[in-house]
């Protein structure tokens, strides 16, 4: 019997950007220079395959810095960590190598710069996530307020409205931050805004993608991580834009294939953290059920490539 006739529409960019990039060879060069193993304190991107494949070549994962035994080596994931982390590391005489994006620490930054110029700060984030909890942790308890919704700014009470700043994770959905910032300059009309976006350049690129793609689509399935906020986001971003089914699967094998029932058209992205791999491997699932034409379609080309630390080359 011949295979029903389906389109997948690969969205590009898609899967790993920049900063995961760097991570993940932070680790593989640690492995390579220092010799198993190496400790990564959290997971070192949101992706088991990621973390799966490290922990084969050597890498331990931890959640904090008292699993790791006196003279180890140890990374601190792409999201960043509070200040108290490095400090701990020396107190402990740890070697440590940041993974923290550049983009996330480019946020740290303008938090102490606002801090030092005696701004409150405001941060629109997601409350636990790893990176709010590393930026947070950038500055003394209080000296900034987190908001995850237009309810919250409705809500939130600050020390002096003239003296106010803000900043964002870098993982959000553009949209809906947007929509936070106008209730904040509409509250706080003297609210200082980051000087370049904070939200990064992989979040907006991959949803600009999805929203491109999906007028198209009956279907679109992410590929990423449920702890995956930029892959959440793209979730989002594509049943807002209009896709009937939207899905996240971490691989594959995830996959409920009953509820693409009557789809002809299926999109395809994946979050930052989620590896070409997996996307291929969901393309062979689809052959081996359909009569597969791939489509992509390209909202611009990323270039961006970021340095990894001077200690681990050369
Ligand atoms: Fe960095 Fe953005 Fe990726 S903050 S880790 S480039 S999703």
């Amino acid at each position: 019997m011949s295979k029903p006739a389906l389109t997948l529409i690969l969205a590009a960019p898609r899967g790993f950007c920049a900063g995961v990039d760097r991570a993940i060879q932070i680790v593989e060069l640690a492995l390579e220079r220092f010799g198993p193993p190496i400790y990564v304190r959290h997971e070192i991107v949101h992706n088991r395959t990621v973390v799966e494949s490290l922990e084969a070549k050597g890498a331990i994962f931890v959640e904090e810095l008292d699993e790791v035994p006196e003279g180890a080596h140890v990374v601190f994931s792409a999201h960043g960590v509070p200040k108290s982390v490095p400090a701990d590391a020396r107190r402990r005489g740890l070697a440590y190598l940041d993974a923290t994006c550049p983009l996330v620490s480019k946020v740290h930054v303008e938090a102490e710069r606002l801090h030092a110029e005696g701004m409150h700060l405001v941060m629109i984030g997601h409350e636990g996530h790893p990176e709010v909890v590393g930026t947070m942790g950038q500055l003394p308890d209080g000296a900034i307020s987190l908001v995850e919704t237009i309810e919250d700014v409705a809500r939130l009470s600050v020390p002096d409205p003239a003296r106010l700043g803000y900043i964002t994770q870098t993982t959000l959905s553009v949209d809906d931050t947007a929509g936070i910032v106008a209730a904040l300059q509409a509250r706080f009309p003297a609210i200082l805004a980051p000087h370049k976006e904070d939200i990064c350049y992989a979040t907006t690129n991959r949803q600009a993608a999805v929203k491109t793609i999906a007028p198209d689509c009956d279907a679109l399935i992410v590929i990423g991580a449920p702890n995956s906020s930029n892959s959440v986001r793209l979730v989002e971003v594509g049943a807002r834009a209009g896709v009937a089914t939207a899905l996240r699967i971490q691989h594959a094998g995830e996959l409920d294939w009953s509820r693409l029932d009557g789809a002809r058209r299926v999109g395809i992205t994946a979050g930052a953290s989620a590896p070409e791999s997996l996307v291929e491997a969901l393309i062979e699932a689809f052959r081996a059920r359909f009569e597969v034409t791939v489509e992509q379609v390209t909202v611009t080309e990323e270039r961006i490539q970021f340095k990894v630390p001077r200690a681990l080359i050369g």
